[in-house]
């Protein structure tokens, strides 16, 4: 049978599953995503086929899998993650629990010489596809690579027939290639952008594996996208909910360009869990787009306060946001006389949104609720009432849309600023608690680097092994006020990794305090606390950018944690690099930069000590809630 000249994708619930599509989508090659229980009859006719991560674990009773005869067709598999322990699997190999493995991880291949035997025969196996030898996934990389881990299973015994490819100094089974057959596992993820060789292992599979040849090229998304927002809004106007960051600009911007400027209204919302100066930028951003006679500004902060009232729990504040921007977006229409019936409401979500609220499957885990995929938008969904035309795109697609349509660098590279806003970043808890000791392990082997440690027990959200955790905070402090990187990178990963009842790692950078005086008071969200931290979040701001560093961080969330060591609070400072969101590694900014910082926070009253977040994403998320 002629292939088509596609990948098949098997969704596992993987958080980066997608991710898998659009980095295909990036080789100029077309893929489908498709659910465990596909008919294998309905893949044969594809290329090649890649088996995502999931959250759960393969051995698990009621474990997602897949019709064991997919692996009998005449089709190159690639598993990664839980795609890679499944396929280890069904081959015969033994999975089992692994401590975990989150973030960065060094990757070793081994040199293997030699070839393979041919699938199907040499020259006569579907589309003459041969296999030249097992490295061919790792072609053209290096034999020493930083790849991203989230796993906490882990293959402990390969089949007869499988050969180990790869390991790191964690996990011995890091990629594993069939000796016969075009079957690969990579416990992995090629598919993210901090692994180093990801596109060029991924390109090795569709490539040198699936024989999928070079072709088509790179057009211009917007005509596609206007075409798909008329069709959608066929009838009916756009009532636009907009924040004034790039994701919501550029998707109003589409709808402006794709539909008369009467079908399309847009409405900010003031929830008073802006930054400094949001508001006024979003007014000269509109104007330059010669829409700002299009939008409506309202001022909603009363009804956003007294909804979090005395609210703790970071899904619980998501949902309540989600649901007051719904409210508030229905009553205006009501007192503008918009017929509901006959608008749609537009939201500039795009894809990571989608996956981290769950997916739209229901296979995905909900790592966090955004505030475009609480319930009630959900539902307004499953009516068809929301167009949303950048739900397929992550952050830097976004970004180079905006660059296509004209809109200012300033705006195109602004820091994602998320829709909860400092609501997420002003951490709330009703208990009153001490620091903890760690481990004497962990505090000697701290102690041999100059560190001391502690627990803190302040909770704060995660994803490991594409599951949402919910844990607390490692705090160390260097004996000698150093901040060394490369240390630091080694022991935030080592942390983690061995110590369940943490994802985060965070450093004393501010405040000459002893770690173990540190206490976890009660606090909830009050215009005080917000007016504090946005202080905090404009010093940050305006420093960098004094410094001409802006540019050099992805985003930098600034949090407000109630840490007290002298009856105020802490400030976390948390810059990170990434591309789209979906991994992120810590930032390593000047020491002289972070002193500036960390020097004029701690003038705020109220502020006892400043902290640096030291975490990649995974274990920890970008945001802290
Ligand atoms: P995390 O914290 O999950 O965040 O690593 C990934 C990116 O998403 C942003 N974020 C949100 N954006 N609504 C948004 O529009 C939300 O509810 C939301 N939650 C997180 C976050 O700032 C980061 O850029």
């Amino acid at each position: 049978m002629v292939n088509n000249g596609r990948i098949a994708i098997i969704d596992l619930g993987g958080q980066y599953c997608h991710l898998i599509a659009r980095r295909l989508r990036d080789l100029a090659v077309d893929s489908e995503i498709f659910p465990p229980g596909i008919a294998v009859e309905a893949l044969s006719p594809y290329a090649g086929l890649i088996l995502s991560g999931g959250p759960q674990s393969v051995y698990d009773a009621n474990a997602v899998t897949i019709d064991e005869s997919v692996l009998r067709l005449d089709v190159p598999i690639l598993g990664i993650c839980y795609g890679h322990q499944l396929l280890a699997k069904l081959l015969g190999g033994e999975v089992t629990r692994h401590d975990g493995e989150y973030g960065f991880a060094q990757l070793t291949t081994s040199t293997l010489a030699s070839p393979l035997p041919q699938v199907g025969g040499r020259g006569t196996g579907r589309s003459g596809r041969r296999i030249d030898s097992a490295d061919t996934l790792f072609r053209g990389t290096s034999r020493m690579q930083q790849v991203w881990m989230s796993h906490s299973d882990a293959v402990r015994a390969l089949p007869p027939g499988l050969v180990t490819l790869a390991t790191t100094d964690r996990c011995e089974c890091a990629a594993f290639a069939h000796s016969s057959k075009p079957m690969f596992g990579l416990q992995f993820h090629p598919e993210v952008a901090h692994t180093e060789y990801g596109a060029k292992i991924l390109e090795n599979f569709v490539r040198s594996v699936c024989r999928i040849g070079e072709s088509g090229t790179t057009t211009s998304r917007v005509p596609a996208l206007c075409e798909g927002i008329r069709r959608a809004a066929t009838g009916k106007s756009v009532f636009f909910l907009v924040s004034g960051g790039v994701d919501s600009t550029v998707a109003f911007a589409l709808c402006g360009m794709a539909l008369p400027k009467e079908r399309v209204f847009g409405l900010y919302v003031d929830t008073g869990l802006m930054r400094q100066g949001e508001t006024d930028e979003l007014r000269v951003n509109l104007a330059q787009l010669g829409l700002a006679d299009r939008i409506r500004i309202q001022d909603a902060s009363e009804d956003f306060f007294k909804a979090l009232k005395g609210k703790i729990d970071p899904e619980e504040k998501r949902q309540v946001i989600g649901r007051l921007f719904v409210e508030i977006q229905a009553h205006a229409m009501h007192q503008l006389s918009i017929d509901p019936d006959h608008w749609l409401l537009g939201q500039g979500t795009i894809y990571p949104d989608t996956i981290e609220s769950g997916g739209d499957a229901g296979r995905a885990a909900v790592i966090k609720t955004h505030h475009n995929r609480c319930d009630e938008i959900r539902e307004l969904i499953r009516q068809g009432k929301v167009i949303e035309p950048l739900a397929e795109f992550y952050k830097d697609e976004v970004r180079a849309l905006g660059r296509e349509l004209g809109l200012s660098a300033d705006l195109t590279n602004r820091w994602p600023f998320p829709g909860p806003g400092l609501a997420i970043r002003c951490l709330c808890t009703h208990a009153e608690r001490p620091a903890a000791p760690l481990s004497q392990e962990i505090a000697a082997s701290l102690a041999e680097d100059g560190f001391e440690g502690v627990l803190l027990p302040v909770r704060t959200v995660g994803v490991q092994g594409d599951a949402r955790t919910y844990r607390m905070v490692v705090a160390l402090k260097r004996k000698d006020d150093d901040i060394d990187y490369s240390i630091l990178r080694r022991l935030s990963s080592a942390l983690c990794n061995q110590n369940a009842a943490a994802n985060r790692v965070m450093l004393l950078i501010g405040g000459n305090h002893s770690l173990t005086d540190a206490r976890i008071v009660p606090a909830t969200i009050t215009r005080e606390r917000l007016a504090l931290l946005r202080q905090a979040d404009f010093i940050a701001r305006s420093e960098i950018e004094h410094a001409s560093l802006a540019g050099t961080v992805w985003q930098f969330p600034v949090v407000l944690a109630p840490i007290a060591f002298q009856g105020g609070e802490s400030i976390i400072l948390r810059p990170v690099n990434s591309v789209d969101g979906m991994t992120a590694s810590f930032a390593s900014l000047p020491r002289q930069l972070l002193g500036a910082i960390s020097g004029n926070i701690l003038k705020l009253p109220g502020v006892d000590a400043v902290f640096l977040d030291v975490t990649n994403k995974p274990p920890a998320t970008i945001e802290w809630e």
